[in-house]
């Protein structure tokens, strides 16, 4: 019964299962959420599969405290700024991502920033801490239902499938977090949420742009966001690649190839295709092939939002 009461011993044990590549889901200040280590692709692959995401929204990473979020992306001087004033709290800071952070291109969906923050809430807090672990969690619902404030909503939307739902009654703040990410050194509002524009404001002493958008609508975050798309060109549903291309292969069926190629998973697991997909997509499109032919990916499970993902990398430039 993966419902149980936030205890120290019950948090030791979930911060076990975290570091194994399990699942827990933990209370924050805000919603409940769905933690994975952000480090293991395995892991965040799970989180997408539970959620029945549709497509690969990058996550926010959950951080003790500033020094932690420091050690994985930059910050600017008005970023500092709202952290110090904010953290922990209900504001997430789009930054850019650290070469040395460590973090698995499945949460950042391949982009070279990272949504992060530091949760106000003990047992989130207690987590990170005993875990050590950089903790990506999205609201732990299934995609397109309403964010969860009670663990008893978890456990009605995910089942059995987190490794621990870790129980501390209603969520006391109850709405999301704001999200504020940065272009060209200002700050813009990309979520509203718990940290209201007004106290921004205050803070950095200007106005914050309105450029919300509703991110949790499924084509927001790709209108959005200059999403990772390759140099190469992207060629999908191909079973026999031309000589000069690279392929991107999927399953145990696949003939030789004489260009650079890559199996998502050789068992046509669908989990490990979607682990290994961003890395995949680099490595291939490093090898300077102009185009990349991609096997045919099942619509099942997770391949819908690897179908999603490659489907927008093979779209026309210039236009997202
Ligand atoms: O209150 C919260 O923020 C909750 C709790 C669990 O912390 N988490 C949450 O996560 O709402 P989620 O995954 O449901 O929402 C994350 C949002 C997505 O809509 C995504 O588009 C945006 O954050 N996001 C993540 N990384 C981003 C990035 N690099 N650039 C822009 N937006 C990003
Ligand atoms: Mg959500």
């Amino acid at each position: 019964m993966p419902l149980v009461k936030s205890t120290d011993e019950m948090i030791v044990a979930a911060a076990d299962a975290l570091r194994r590549g399990e699942l827990v889901a933990f209370p924050t200040e805000t919603v409940y959420g769905l933690g994975a280590d952000a480090r293991k692709p395995s892991a965040v692959a799970k989180v997408f599969d539970l959620k029945e995401r549709p497509q690969f929204n990058p996550l926010i990473v959950h951080v003790k405290d500033l020094d932690k979020a420091q050690e994985l992306c930059s910050f600017s001087p008005a970023a500092s700024k709202l952290a110090e004033r904010f953290w922990p709290g209900a504001l997430t800071l789009v930054l850019p991502l650290k070469a040395t952070s460590g973090i698995c291109d499945l949460v950042t969906a391949g982009l070279d920033t990272l949504a992060v923050r530091s949760p106000n809430h003990p047992v989130a807090q207690q987590l990170l801490d005993v875990s050590g672990i950089p903790i990506a969690a999205p609201s732990a619902n299934k995609s397109g239902r309403v964010s969860p404030t009670r663990a008893e909503h978890v456990a009605a939307d995910l089942g059995d499938e987190p490794a621990y739902v870790l129980d501390n009654g209603p969520c006391p703040v109850g709405v999301e977090s704001t999200i504020v990410g940065f272009s060209e050194g200002e700050a813009v509002l990309l979520r509203s949420g718990g940290v209201s524009r007004d106290a921004l404001e205050e803070v950095l002493g200007h106005p914050v742009k309105n450029t919300e958008v509703n991110t949790e609508t499924p084509n927001a975050p790709g209108q959005l966001l200059s999403h990772y798309a390759p140099n190469a060109g992207i060629r999908l549903n191909v079973m026999a690649p031309g000589p000069g291309e690279a392929y991107l292969a999927f399953g145990p069926d696949i003939a030789a190839h004489s260009g650079p190629s890559y199996n998502l998973s050789e068992a046509g697991d669908l989990r490990e295709a979607a682990a290994n997909l961003f890395a995949a997509l680099r490595i291939l499109d490093a090898t300077g092939a102009e185009v990349i032919a991609v096997s045919p990916i099942p619509f099942l499970g997770l391949g819908e939002a690897i179908n999603d993902r490659l489907r927008r990398a093979a779209a026309p430039r210039g236009n997202s």
